[in-house]
């Protein structure tokens, strides 16, 4: 992709989430359009770049979202943009009546951690950042959500509500933040190659809410009936869009969370 056609070079943008996985593939995609970068992230990544500031951070925390910022700002006068990338899924059953109360039925302690990670991290993150760029009557944010946030997914309903939260918080951020010419935008990726997400003990969660064992749940990472395009997709192919996305080539789109799943439109 042309670095000029996109023309990022120079601005600074934070990225959460930004030290694997996707949040790693776009770190590294604006790393190369000469974008000065900042991975705010409970760990830091193994990818390094002398345009990347790895800034420790509990997204989840308004102190430590709040010094982020600070630093953010103290280090390149500005910010230009916010990707809300961070998120974790706990796949768990309403109910389970063949083990109640068991490992994977839904709790109070897993719905207020998916809740606090994938919305309250970007209800604090989007007003931080967001002063700044009301103030300079620019910037882009873009959220992301999950194909499983439009369509509902077994076993990761809360997982969907959240990110249903976020496309809430898109479609209503748009709408404040247009007068003063800030965009917000979603996207929601549907099956991709492994990420930090994907761990075993993921993977037997979902299968178990689904009544399937692990191998038939792979299965359907590449199945046509699943994904028409019939494969995972790409975390670059995420990383392009939201590249797009930060640029001024999408300045007549905000309050829109497009669907980067390979056809995919059940959960
Ligand atoms: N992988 C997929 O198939 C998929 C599909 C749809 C949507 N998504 C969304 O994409 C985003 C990235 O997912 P991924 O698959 O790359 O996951 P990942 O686990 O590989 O990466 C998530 C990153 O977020 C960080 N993080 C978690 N909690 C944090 C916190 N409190 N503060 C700061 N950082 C924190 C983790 O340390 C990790 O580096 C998530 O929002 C996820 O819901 C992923």
């Amino acid at each position: 992709m042309s670095e000029n056609w996109l023309d990022l070079a120079g601005k600074t943008i934070i990225v959460t989430g930004g030290s694997s996985g996707i949040g790693n593939a776009i770190v590294e995609e604006l790393v190369a359009q000469n974008v000065n970068v900042i991975n705010a992230d409970l760990k830091s990544g193994e990818f390094k770049a002398k345009n990347l500031t790895f800034v420790q951070t509990d997204v989840t925390s308004p102190q430590a979202v709040e010094a982020l910022v600070e630093q953010t700002v103290a280090k390149f006068g500005t910010i230009d943009g916010l990707v809300n990338n961070a998120g974790i899924n706990l796949p768990r059953l309403l109910v389970d009546d063949k083990q109640p109360k068991g490992q994977y039925e839904l709790t109070e302690t897993a719905f207020n951690k998916m809740f606090a990670v994938n919305v309250k991290s970007v209800f604090l993150t989007s007003q931080a950042v967001g002063r700044i760029l009301v103030h300079k009557h620019e910037g882009v944010i873009v959220n992301m959500s999950s194909e499983a946030g439009l369509e509902g997914s077994q076993g990761q309903s809360v997982y969907s509500a959240t990110k249903g939260a976020i496309n809430g918080f898109t479609r209503s951020w748009a709408k404040e933040l247009g007068e003063y010419n800030v965009r917000v935008v979603g996207i929601a990726p549907g099956i991709m190659e492994a990420t930090g997400l994907r761990t075993p003990s993921y993977e037997e969660a979902l299968a178990y809410t689904r009544h399937k064992t692990v191998e038939q749940l792979r299965a359907g990472y590449k199945s046509t009936t699943t994904t028409p395009l019939g494969r995972s997709g790409h975390l670059s192919e995420v990383a392009d869009l939201v590249c797009y996305y930060l640029s001024g080539r999408s300045s007549y789109i905000t309050g829109v969370t497009t669907n980067v799943a390979g056809g995919k439109s059940r959960g």
